[in-house]
């Protein structure tokens, strides 16, 4: 059963796939989405001295943080749970201890007062997420997904409506952007310290492949690139901060490169059948980064495309989009039982999943 197109439904979106405990309520009516309430509980700093994601510190802290962040963001909201329409909680892929705890608290207030749950996919999630962006972002559009376990074109015609166009054969951007972080001993999480580093480097100091570059396709590889600096590193024996900022700007030219020839040949499989007129979209961690944006803006310029990105903090993960998710399929009657499983793995496309089983579709993959 789906609800008026128009009606205002308001949901409570609860976010704990990796090292952020997140909960959001979003309204969502015929004017777009609204969002009432944000709160991220971030866990960096009990990640930062094993420079990466531990799953078993992040199941233990979203344990304890989900109540009082699910607390705090109905007080932002200034709403009871009555006043509520659903609960949409991630349901995977991620960490599954973590997954498992926001999705029993989603569950369990659900259940409590008698409202239809929605067990988001964490992906599709990013993939709305530009929606919550001003203006929104109407389908069709080109998603690129660019986050710490994906790499992924993605040709978004609607709600559960998703084509893979490409995706990583290898490591996930933000996957590569830690992994050089972590080389270098710039701190964690390593996307922002490395784009930071970029800024007063020379980007032509090293010579770094461009694995793919030119290729047909819109698939990625940055296992070898992400090898190359590790080599780079060796070389150098005890970097100078200098060498670190080159190493950062090398390999950050390294990836604008490649996004673009990657970029450039996804819409080449978007544009016949999708409009040519088409809207490219960014969504993920990596879409937080300045240089990266900048560089997409112009393509989309360039080929006749509009861009749009969410704003930064609804990039990286958050529950304000799992709540939008969580709003979009309800309105479409999309609703799932109690009994939904947590998912360690979950592709958008499941039938591009069974075509290309090389790939690594939906998986958090270890982080660097
Ligand atoms: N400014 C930036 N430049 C490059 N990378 C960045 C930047 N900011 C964040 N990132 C990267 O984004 C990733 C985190 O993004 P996100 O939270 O969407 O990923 P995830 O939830 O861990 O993975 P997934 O969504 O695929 O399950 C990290 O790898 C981080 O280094
Ligand atoms: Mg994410």
């Amino acid at each position: 059963m789906s609800v008026p197109m128009d009606a205002p439904l308001t949901v409570l979106g609860i976010e704990s796939s990796c090292d952020e405990t997140a909960a959001a309520v979003v309204r969502l009516d015929s004017a777009g989405p609204r969002v009432l309430s944000d709160v991220v509980l971030g866990q960096a700093a009990q990640h930062a001295p094993y420079k990466g994601v531990v799953p078993e510190i992040a199941a233990r802290a979203h344990v304890e943080g989900v109540d009082a962040v699910i607390g705090a963001a109905m007080r932002d909201a200034g709403l009871g749970y009555a006043d509520l329409d659903a609960v949409a909680a991630t349901a995977g892929p991620g960490l599954i201890g973590g997954v498992m705890v926001g999705l029993l608290a989603g569950k369990a207030i659900a259940l409590a007062h008698d409202k239809p749950l929605l067990a988001v996919n964490h992906l599709e999630a990013h993939a709305l997420s530009p929606r919550l962006a001003e203006g929104g972002a109407q389908f069709p559009y080109l998603l690129l997904l660019a986050s710490g376990g994906h790499c992924q074109f993605i040709a978004v015609l609607g709600v559960g409506d998703y084509r893979r166009l490409g995706s990583t054969i290898d490591d996930a951007l933000g996957e590569a952007f830690d992994k050089v972080a972590k080389l270098l001993d710039l701190g964690f999480p390593g996307g922002p310290l490395v784009e930071q580093a970029a800024k007063s480097g020379d980007p032509k100091r090293f010579a770094l492949p461009r694995p793919l570059a030119g290729r047909d396709g819109c698939d990625f590889s940055f296992a070898g690139l992400k090898t190359a600096c590790a080599r780079e590193i060796e070389r150098l024996g005890a970097p100078s901060a200098q060498d670190r900022s080159d190493l950062c700007a090398s390999f950050q030219a390294a990836v604008l490169d490649i996004l673009e020839d990657r970029t450039e040949r996804a819409m080449r499989l978007f544009d016949p059948l999708w409009g040519a007129r088409g809207r490219l979209v960014a969504a993920g961690g990596v879409a937080a980064n300045q240089a990266i944006r900048g560089l997409l803006e112009n393509l989309a310029e360039r080929n006749g495309y509009d861009f749009v990105a969410p704003p930064m903090r609804w990039c990286t993960d958050n529950a304000a989009m799992v709540a939008l998710a969580g709003a979009e399929r309800l309105r479409l009657g999309m609703v799932d039982g109690l009994d939904a499983p947590a998912r360690p793995r979950w592709p958008l496309d499941e039938a591009a999943a069974r075509l290309r089983p090389s790939h690594r579709p939906g998986r958090k993959g270890a982080k660097a």
